[in-house]
């Protein structure tokens, strides 16, 4: 799986992916991440990459011309990496044969991003983010480019990066080899809609608490059933929205 990261500020997003295990999932090879700086590709010469909004209000906006020059750089790039793989035969400036690649506009706009999202992303070969900056982007360039509009919550961060990040790493750790425990990723919160049971290591007491006793039993039926109700009752009592859409969806089954 190929990260390309869309911003203004390639050595924040590259410095906090690089170490843990996204880190080491891309010294193994399993993922690349890159990041191309917009900046590099504007045709002003003093290098600006915003202007005022037509209609007048508050801040800058970023021009369509460098994010659209930068993500056509970089699509070239997919595109010629995947000929020489004999992937695919020629690169095209046309747009809609171009959206093969999902492009990623991290935005508060967008849709707000869950596990689901990141399995899904996860299966991808190839993924663009493209990170705002200022008031946000003109939007004849997103229509062109933008395949996906995702927001990391519902509140206004400075820029795209960080959230660009977060998911960056929710869909990383999901890519088969990054996880040395593939099973980690199948039993943790959210995977199958509920939050995960509490867990206990080393020492058996800790400030005089001990640990459930179900767990020291070595009874694996019992202690399935044990965190399977210590699952369903943390996420009724943190996130009963949770709670509620996994009893709605259980009882739909039956
Ligand atoms: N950029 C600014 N705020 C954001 C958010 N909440 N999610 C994604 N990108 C953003």
């Amino acid at each position: 799986m190929h990260f390309h990261i869309m911003t203004l500020f390639p050595e924040m997003v590259l410095e906090g992916l690089h170490t843990s295990i996204i880190g080491r999932a891309q010294e193994r090879g399993i993922i690349s991440i890159d990041a191309e700086n917009i900046r590099d590709y504007t045709l002003d010469k003093h290098k600006k990459v915003d202007d005022y909004t037509y209609g007048g209000g508050a801040g800058m906006l970023m021009q369509a011309q460098p994010v659209y020059d930068c993500w056509k750089h970089i699509e070239e790039k997919i595109f010629m990496h995947r000929a020489s793989l004999g992937k695919c035969a020629t690169f095209t400036t046309n747009h809609e044969e171009a959206h093969k690649v999902r492009v990623i506009y991290v935005t508060p706009q967008g849709e707000v991003f869950k596990q689901k999202k990141a399995a899904q992303l996860a299966k991808e070969e190839d993924l663009i983010f493209l990170c705002g900056h200022y008031e946000g982007i003109d939007e004849r360039v997103l229509e062109e480019i933008v395949t996906d509009y995702i927001s990391l919550g519902d509140y206004v961060l400075t820029g795209g990066e960080l959230a660009a990040m977060v998911m960056i790493d929710a869909i990383a750790r999901l890519v088969p080899g990054v996880l040395n425990n593939g099973d980690s990723a199948a039993t943790e919160s959210h995977a199958n809609g509920l939050l995960e049971y509490p867990q206990y290591s080393r020492p058996e007491v800790w400030h005089g608490k001990g640990v459930p006793e179900v767990l020291l039993s070595g009874h694996h039926a019992n202690i399935e059933k044990w965190r399977w109700e210590q699952s369903l009752e943390r996420t009724k009592q943190r996130r009963p929205d949770l709670y509620e859409a996994y009893i709605v969806k259980e009882q739909d089954q039956d």
